[in-house]
This record gives structure tokens, C-alpha cells and sequence, in this order.
């Protein structure tokens, strides 16, 4: 059975009253509304990766709890059916600046990490996030105080299973210069993969704020490997850009999901995107705010600008003992939705495409180092003829009799 999910991201809420942030929230209601009542997208699910606050300040969550009851009425779904993690923007700054910045070596992060440690960051610094999710979803779930990833959960619609992993990527968030200084901790990912591989779910989706390219170096390699080896999609935030890309490392198996802004100003270009997974293949349809000559969110045409229906599928190409989807490439080969039975086909297409790709590139790489070498042969031929210019101009004038 076909599970959707809606992807917002930072949604920057201060404890204002802001028009402009009205605007663009009210339209977004209205729209998701009008995608379930045509039965075009309707969500199952609605994940939220990451600075829904501002500053990190209880009032700015009061602000968010309002917009996300009238976000879950649009959908006609409840609070067990939203799942949130927090940015950078959710932490309170002030406080964080009585505490460590950073940790410095991998023994630093496993000690920080223990499950029996004091979890200053998150009991400080993200105390005003971590009530408010609490108190929002008592009853349903509850944020870990001895991990930064969790609850695991399980979703299941019909027979299809979805297992989410939460990721809590900005314990050490501060200021500007957060890249390469944020850990989650390898032991913290460990037992979680664990406990997810343990649901036997269909798709199994992690949701961060940052990408992995922002974690410190100390632990960043082998987080992404393990998301590459036990996750199928990545849904992160943060860059405010959208994008659906490979981050598998050596094999292109996983899906990124980035969602862009869902609001920074009217003028930003705000995004989301709905994804359905179905069986062996998922399509993504995003959206984006349009401020005239009406507020709305629509399609938007500019992500897979060469797809006729604006919407892109990625199948799950599910040789035994291989999970996770791969990225097609340029040739723009796209499993078809409603005949499973050419998948096999439309992959011995995928994989010519990837060969003929990479033999090109290889003819490619020999032909610049040819030209390479010409060019380094002509310079350097060049650079011996100027040479001997003036060695020979210098003779001939050394040998002019001199004007009397
Ligand atoms: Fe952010």
C-alpha cells in the first residue's frame, strides 16, 4: 500500500506576529488542504527537520504548537502522525555559551556520549525545545535524554512498514562556525541502527537537520557509512535549498532528501516536498510558494524541470541482500510506476547507461591527459625558445663594433 510522507524544514518561527510569515503559512495550509480534498498528495505522515524556532526560546514553540495543529487539521491527520527533530536555531545560545564548544577526539565523544552522562546540551541549551516536544507529544512519544537518536518508531499503513530513526544533530550547535564541529556519537547511531534493523521494515527513513558534511571529523566518515549501509532516504534541512541526491559512497544506494525552507521571507524561494513510497519505487512531487498574483504552494517545476508530470520516481532496485535506492542518472531512465514486470528491463537499460557513462569519462580522462601533456610539451618548448631569444639578441650586440 502507497505511504506518503510531507517533508517541511526550518521554518524559522520567532515569537512575533509576522504578516509575512503569515502569508506564506496560511497559503501553505490552504494548499495542503487542496491536495488532500482533489486527492492529488494527501500524507500519511508529516516530518519537520529542524529549526521550527528561531532563538530557541519556549515562546517561539507556543507560535509552533499553534502552526502545527492547524498544519495536521490541512492534512486531516494527528499529533502520533507528526514527527519532529531540532536545528540549529532550536538551541538557546545564551546558555550554550557556558558550555564545551566542541569535542576534540574520538574518546572525548564516546565519553560524552555514554547513555549515564549528563547530557548538558540537551538539558540546557535545548531545554526550552525538549519541553515543548514533550509536552506536545505526551502520550505519544518521548525525545531521549541519553541519546541523540530516537525514538525508533514504526509506521505501518496496510502491510507496508516504515521504520524512522530521528537524528538530533545540533547538541553542539552555537553560531556561525558550527561546520565540522556538531557530533551525534557513534555509539548513540549504533544502538539505534540496531534497534531499527530489528523492525523488519520496508523502508527505513532517517530524519537530521544538517547534512553529514556538517558533523566534526571525528565521527563524520563513519556516521555516513552507517546511514549508507541501514537507511534507504536521509531527510535533512538546513542549506534551505532543495535537492534529491545520491550519498551513497561507493555504491549510490541511499536517497537524500533535502527540503529547502519551508519559510525564511515571502520574497525566499520556500519549499517542501510530498513523497510516496510504493512497493519498489518512490516519487517525489515538490512544492514551493508562490506570492503572486496569489499566495499559494504549487508544483515546483525547477527540480526535475525534465520530467513531464514535474514529479520524479527512484526505484528500489531490491536484488536480494542489497537495500536502498539508486539515483538515476542523466540518461533520465525512469522505472515505469504501474509495470513492475520491466523493472528488470528498464535496469539492464540503467546499468548500459552507467557503463557507456563511465567509459566516456574514462576516454575523457585519457584525452585531457593527453592534452595535458601536449600542453605542458608546447610550454615548455615555447619557454626554450624564448630562452634563447635574447641569449642570441645579446650575442649580436656583443658583437657590433662599437660607434666610434
Ligand atoms: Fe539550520
Amino acid at each position: 500500500m502507497p505511504v506518503t510522507w510531507l517533508h517541511i524544514s526550518d521554518l524559522h518561527v520567532r515569537a512575533d506576529d509576522s504578516y509575512d510569515r503569515a502569508v506564506v503559512f496560511r497559503a501553505l495550509l490552504k494548499s495542503i488542504k487542496r491536495f488532500r480534498e482533489h486527492d492529488e498528495h494527501s500524507a500519511d505522515f508529516v516530518l519537520a527537520t529542524g529549526d521550527i524556532g528561531f532563538s530557541g526560546k519556549a515562546v517561539e514553540y507556543m507560535v509552533v504548537g499553534d502552526f502545527f495543529d492547524q498544519l495536521l487539521e490541512a492534512a486531516a491527520l494527528s499529533r502520533r502522525n507528526l514527527y519532529v527533530v531540532p536545528g540549529n536555531h532550536d538551541v538557546d545560545r545564551t546558555v550554550g555559551k557556558q558550555l564545551l564548544r566542541q569535542l576534540s577526539t574520538r574518546d572525548e565523544a564516546d565519553e560524552y556520549f555514554h547513555p549515564n552522562a549528563p547530557w548538558l546540551h540537551l538539558r540546557h541549551k535545548m531545554a526550552p525545545f525538549l519541553e515543548w516536544h514533550n509536552e506536545y507529544f505526551r502520550g505519544i512519544r518521548t525525545m531521549p535524554t541519553n541519546s541523540t537518536c530516537g525514538p525508533v518508531e514504526l509506521l505501518v499503513k496496510g502491510h507496508t512498514r516504515i521504520g524512522l530513526l530521528p537524528i538530533n544533530t545540533a547538541l553542539f550547535c552555537q553560531d556561525d562556525h558550527d561546520h565540522e564541529r556538531l557530533c551525534i556519537g557513534r555509539r548513540c547511531i549504533d544502538s539505534a541502527v540496531a534497534q531499527l534493523n530489528s523492525l523488519a521494515a520496508d523502508l527505513k527513513i532517517a530524519m537530521m537537520h544538517h547534512p553529514v558534511e556538517e558533523l566534526s571529523t571525528i565521527e563524520r566518515q563513519q556516521v555516513r557509512a552507517a546511514l549508507v549501509d541501514h537507511l534507504d532516504v536521509v531527510l535533512t534541512g538546513h542549506l534551505h535549498e532543495a535537492g534529491f541526491v545520491s550519498v551513497g559512497m561507493w555504491s549510490h544506494r541511499n536517497l537524500r532528501c533535502a527540503a529547502g525552507a519551508t519559510y525564511q521571507t515571502r520574497d525566499y524561494p520556500n519549499s517542501a516536498y510530498y513523497a510516496t513510497f510504493d512497493t519498489d519505487h518512490i516519487t517525489v512531487f515538490p512544492i514551493r510558494y508562490e506570492d503572486q498574483p496569489r499566495e499559494t504552494w504549487t508544483v515546483d517545476p525547477s527540480i526535475f524541470s525534465h520530467a513531464s508530470r514535474l514529479e520524479f520516481t527512484f526505484s528500489v532496485p531490491c536484488p536480494p541482500g542489497q537495500v536502498g535506492f539508486r539515483i538515476l542518472g542523466p540518461d533520465k531512465v525512469v522505472a515505469p510506476r504501474d509495470e513492475p514486470r520491466t523493472r528488470l528491463k528498464v535496469q539492464k537499460k540503467i546499468t548500459a547507461a552507467i557503463h557507456a557513462a563511465n567509459a566516456n569519462a574514462e576516454n575523457k580522462r585519457l584525452r585531457r591527459k593527453e592534452e595535458a601533456i601536449l600542453e605542458i610539451a608546447a610550454a615548455a618548448e615555447e619557454d626554450a625558445i624564448a630562452k634563447e631569444r635574447p641569449t642570441r639578441r645579446r650575442k649580436t650586440k656583443g658583437t657590433k663594433p662599437a660607434k666610434k
